[in-house]
């Protein structure tokens, strides 16, 4: 069974996803995560963003692995590495290509065959999994996300004002909504969760009473 979470950037998808999954008893797939992940590989390789076959043959032949919840690439442990700025400030070189959306959707397709997974992203309940059980489009206003995000980025000893990360996350949303193939849309048969005023809590609640109708 699939279960899609699909959303902009700083829904809470990722955590959300997470406990849904463990409550579940099901795995979890962050393909944001992936996305990230070639991103840093590419950097770390001095690949050229204009080099569109290059990045393609690349995004093709990496090895990706995760173990508890970690992700490795070549067996180099990156889980911090792909969060910094500087990855998801280059993300669009390697998510707006559709020869490179198309071999880490296929990626994506082989991890999931035979299991029960809940995979989030922007493009699951669309392009990846059509034809998923249950899809939820988790979302919220500009700038509840961008509060939520200050909170978290504090939480970490990162001081920003809310107006910075607001300009930024615009910007992100703008490139994910406008690419050509696996641009940020709710699936025509997703669920849409709008959680601006709730709780992390409250949204879990709603989105596992909502999969487990699906169930
Ligand atoms: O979810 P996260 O913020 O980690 O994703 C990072 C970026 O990867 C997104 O802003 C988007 O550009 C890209 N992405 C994508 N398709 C997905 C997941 C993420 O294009 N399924």
């Amino acid at each position: 069974m699939i279960i899609t979470i699909d959303g902009p950037a700083g829904a809470g998808k990722s955590s959300i996803a997470r406990r849904v999954a463990s409550e579940l008893g099901f795995e979890f797939l962050d393909t944001g995560a992936m996305y990230r992940a070639v991103t840093w590989g590419a950097m770390q390789r001095g690949l050229g963003w204009d080099d569109v076959e290059q990045l393609v043959d690349f995004a093709g032949t990496v090895n990706l692995v995760w173990q508890d919840d970690r992700i490795y690439l070549d067996d180099q442990d990156i889980s911090e590495e792909i969060r910094t700025p500087q990855v998801t400030g280059n993300i669009r070189y390697l998510a707006d290509p559709p020869p490179i959306r198309e071999r880490m959707s296929a990626q994506q397709r082989r991890i999931a065959v035979g299991r029960d997974i809940v995979t989030e992203g922007r493009d699951q309940g669309t392009e990846v999994f059509p034809d998923a059980e249950c899809k939820i489009f988790l979302t919220a206003s500009p700038e509840e996300r961008a509060r939520r995000r200050q909170q978290q980025l504090a939480a970490a000893g990162r001081v920003m004002t809310v107006e910075e990360i607001l300009t930024a996350q615009n910007q992100r949303d703008l490139e994910d909504r406008m690419r050509p193939v696996g641009r940020l849309r709710a699936a025509s048969d997703a669920i849409v969760v709008q959680t601006d005023g709730m709780t992390p809590e409250e949204v879990c609640q709603e989105v596992l009473r909502l999969v487990r109708s699906c169930l």
